[in-house]
């Protein structure tokens, strides 16, 4: 029988004591996900070791939801910021919600259709993505940006699309000042 139970979450560090799923993605794994190769070449050679963000999650056999957080390191290549990969879920009836506690970013998200919208994300933020919207989260700050997320554990990562196609807007830095742009090459 599956059975109550409080799981500590650490809003600074993004880290889940008690989590079962855990993996760290390296900047190296990152590869074609910026557009400026020579700007991310340049990186990994400065940086082998560099850590791009990384994922703790709390999942019980048998229940319907699970939750965990993601710690995004801050960085830029080229005049993108660090960003996760990107993804629709694989059930088209799957949403999820990002909870921001600390660290500042965006949220960029985008429908098979062609709609885009981007939701800040700040400490305090809990950013509703509602189902078949695939999403995108970019760290704009000098911190790391730390969200808890909740989600069916049968939702399912599709991460093809974006992979091969990029996302339709851009998180850049102009200036030193964050820019939502479209993207070039989608
Ligand atoms: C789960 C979810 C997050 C992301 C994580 C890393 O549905 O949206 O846990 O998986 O923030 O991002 P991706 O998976 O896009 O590399
Ligand atoms: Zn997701």
């Amino acid at each position: 029988m599956l059975l109550p139970e409080g799981v500590f979450i650490d809003g600074r560090s993004g880290a889940v004591p008690n989590a079962n799923e855990r993996y760290v993605k390296p900047v190296t794994e990152l590869r074609g996900l910026y557009r400026d190769a020579a700007a991310f070449d340049a990186y990994v050679a400065q940086n082998p070791a560099a850590v791009g963000y990384e994922v703790a999650g709390f999942r019980r056999e048998g229940a319907d939801i699970f939750f965990g957080t993601t710690t995004m390191y801050p960085g830029k290549i080229g005049d993108e910021y660090f960003m996760t990969r990107g993804h629709y879920h694989v059930r088209r009836d799957c949403g999820e919600a990002y909870y921001t506690q600390s660290g500042n970013g965006v949220l960029l998200l985008q429908t098979r259709e062609g709609e885009t919208r981007e939701v800040e994300m700040a400490p305090g933020i809990c950013a509703f993505i509602p189902p078949d919207w695939a999403h995108r989260s970019v760290n704009t700050g000098a911190e790391p940006l730390v969200f808890a997320w909740f989600c069916q554990t049968t939702a399912g990562h599709d991460y093809a699309d974006i992979l091969t196609h990029g996302m339709r807007r851009l998180a850049v830095d102009r200036d030193g000042k964050l820019a939502i742009v479209p993207n070039p090459g989608f």
